[in-house]
């Protein structure tokens, strides 16, 4: 067995022109709203760690417990293959599954490329007989893995935890699992964690809370624009505001212009009216009935399922339904 020292890392971050025309189409929009991954610079992905942290947001504590719990039964029903692991972050979720896998390689993407690079290489100094190879990309927009003598000849599956398939609308969530079905192509099996519906005032607190770090992180997006795309957004001239629209069974993240204010980003100006929204994110929260109504049609069947004792979320074990 080789040990590996070093994980090989692949640079595909959208180019600054791409993500100028991303944020002029999200400015133009009614409600504004950015793609959720602009939240993620290096800034971002440290606020996200911090958020982890905080008492009132309990989806990482508890899903990271439960596979910690099932890392065994999990490992049995993915199989052997490559992991591809979406929208990665710190990576801390994935260590008992590689230890109780063993896969042929590991596959981290995500849009944070520093944060990556250094997650990955701290994970690779842990699990020397893994093989890895991180990717930085929009996942969203990856028709295909790269030709890669690690990925190639091995049955693929995915990873993909923390409820991120809440960050896209429904239809958006449909055609994301459809692409990664064709992206781990025929046998492949997708695990995936999706968090359910609470009453109001805990995901209300969950993401705002009390030591404001929720708030900065949404705040970050601004500061994030005026470094990247030549804005002059003042933070200071927005407020946060975390709201659960019972309708959508969603939790908007916005930042609300706190006065009538003329901002230029991006090469255009933008006019916001005292009380305008500019959406930072959505977490669409899901029961596993309507969860399974977006995976089936985009071609997956529920393998098997997981849930903490409490039932806050559930860990799906989703097989490619032509397999
Ligand atoms: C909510 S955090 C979840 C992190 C980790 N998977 C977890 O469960 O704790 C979302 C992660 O996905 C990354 N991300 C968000 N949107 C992405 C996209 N479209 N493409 C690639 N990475 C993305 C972010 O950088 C961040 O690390």
């Amino acid at each position: 067995m080789t040990l590996q020292t070093r994980p090989q890392l692949i640079n595909l971050h959208p180019a600054p022109a791409d993500m100028a025309r991303l944020v002029r189409e999200g400015l133009g929009r009614h409600p504004r709203q950015l793609p959720a991954w602009l939240l993620y610079d290096a800034e971002g992905s440290r606020l996200f760690e911090a958020i982890g942290q905080q008492p009132e947001y309990s989806l990482t504590r508890v899903e990271t417990a439960l596979l910690d719990q099932r890392a065994g039964e999990l490992a049995a029903a993915l199989g052997p293959g490559v992991l591809v692991e979406f929208g990665a972050g710190n990576l801390r979720k994935v260590g008992p599954l590689l230890e109780a896998l063993r896969p042929a390689a590991y596959v981290p993407l995500d849009i944070s490329a520093r944060h990556l690079e250094q997650s990955c290489a701290d994970l690779q100094t842990r699990h020397p007989q893994v093989p890895m190879l991180a990717i930085c990309c929009d996942y969203s927009q990856l028709a295909d893995l790269p030709a890669h003598p690690l990925l190639q000849g091995q049955r693929r599956h995915g990873f993909y935890p923390g409820s991120s398939i809440g960050n896209f609308s429904p239809p958006e969530a449909r055609a994301l699992l459809e692409q990664f079905a064709r992206l781990l192509g025929p046998g492949s099996r997708l695990l995936i964690g999706i968090d359910h519906p609470k009453p109001a005032e805990r995901l209300e607190a969950a993401y705002n809370d009390a030591a404001g770090v929720s708030a900065a992180f949404a705040r970050n997006l601004l500061v994030r624009l005026n470094r990247d795309l030549a804005g002059n957004l003042d933070p200071t001239a927005f407020a946060y505001v975390a709201r659960w629209e019972a309708s959508h069974s969603r939790v908007a993240m916005a930042l609300v212009s706190s006065c009538a204010q003329t901002v230029s980003v991006a090469g255009q100006h933008w006019r916001f009216a005292a009380g305008d929204e500019l959406i930072a994110e959505y977490s669409l929260k899901y029961s596993t009935e309507a969860f399974l109504q977006l995976a089936q049609p985009a071609g997956w069947r529920l393998g098997q399922r997981w849930s903490d004792p409490a039932g806050e979320l559930s860990l799906l074990l989703l097989e490619r339904a032509d397999s």
